[in-house]
C-alpha cells in the first residue's frame, strides 16, 4: 500500500533521482508526457530539479507515492497563475513506475489531489492525456471528458498522438 505525500522543496530535491527514474521509465516505455526518445536520466533529473525550484516558489504542489520510503509514483497540481482563474489548477505529470502499475497508486494519487484541491478551496481541475492511455483512471475519479484534439503531440518514438482534455468541478 503506497503512502501519498506532498513534498516540500527540500524533500523534492532529495527525491529528484527517484522522481527522474519514474519519468525516464515512463518515456522509455512510450508514454507521451512532453519528452521524446532518446531520453536520458540527465534530462529527467534536470526536469525535476526545475520542478523542485517551482515547489520552492509555491507554484507547484508535488505529490509522491511512497512504498517502503521509495518514490514509485508522482503527480503535480499546478494552480493557474492567471488573475481571472484563481479557482483553477492543472493536473500534470501523473506517472507511476512501470513495475508498480495496476495496484491503485494512480487512484491514490488522485484521491490526494482531491483532498488538496478542497483544502485550497479550488473549484476546477483540468488535465490532458494521450488518447487510450489513462482515461479510465480519470473517469473513475469523476473527471469529465471535454474533447479530443487530433494530432496534438507526438509519441516519444514519433508519430502523432491525439490528446483528450478532462475537467473536474468541485462543488
Ligand atoms: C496512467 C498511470 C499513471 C496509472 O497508474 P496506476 O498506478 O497503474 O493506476 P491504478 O492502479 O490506479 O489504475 C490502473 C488500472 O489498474 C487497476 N487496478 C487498480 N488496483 C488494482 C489491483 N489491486 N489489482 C488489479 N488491478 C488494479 C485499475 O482498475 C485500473 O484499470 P484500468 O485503468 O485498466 O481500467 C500509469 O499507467 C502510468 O504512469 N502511465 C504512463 C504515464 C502516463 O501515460 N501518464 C498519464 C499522463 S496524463
Amino acid at each position: 500500500m503506497s503512502d501519498i505525500r506532498i513534498l516540500d522543496a527540500d524533500e523534492a530535491r532529495e527525491r529528484i533521482p527517484e522522481l527522474a527514474l519514474i519519468l525516464f521509465d515512463c518515456v522509455k516505455s512510450g508514454a507521451s508526457v512532453n519528452f521524446m526518445n532518446p531520453f536520458s536520466m540527465a534530462e529527467a533529473i534536470g526536469f525535476y530539479a526545475e520542478i523542485a525550484e517551482a515547489v520552492e516558489r509555491d507554484e507547484i504542489v508535488l505529490f509522491a507515492a511512497l512504498e517502503n520510503e521509495r518514490t514509485v509514483g508522482t503527480c503535480q497540481l499546478v494552480p493557474a497563475k492567471k488573475p481571472n482563474q484563481p479557482h483553477r489548477a492543472d493536473l500534470a505529470k501523473m506517472l507511476v513506475l512501470g513495475s508498480h502499475r495496476n495496484q491503485g497508486i494512480g487512484k491514490n494519487l488522485l484521491d490526494a489531489v482531491d483532498q488538496e484541491v478542497k483544502r485550497r478551496g479550488l473549484k476546477l481541475v483540468t488535465l490532458d492525456t494521450a488518447l487510450n492511455t489513462a482515461e479510465r483512471l480519470y473517469e473513475r475519479a469523476g473527471y469529465v471528458r471535454a474533447g479530443i484534439i487530433p494530432n496534438f503531440a507526438l509519441w516519444p518514438d514519433g508519430g502523432y498522438c491525439d490528446t483528450v482534455y478532462f475537467y473536474k468541478w468541485f462543488e
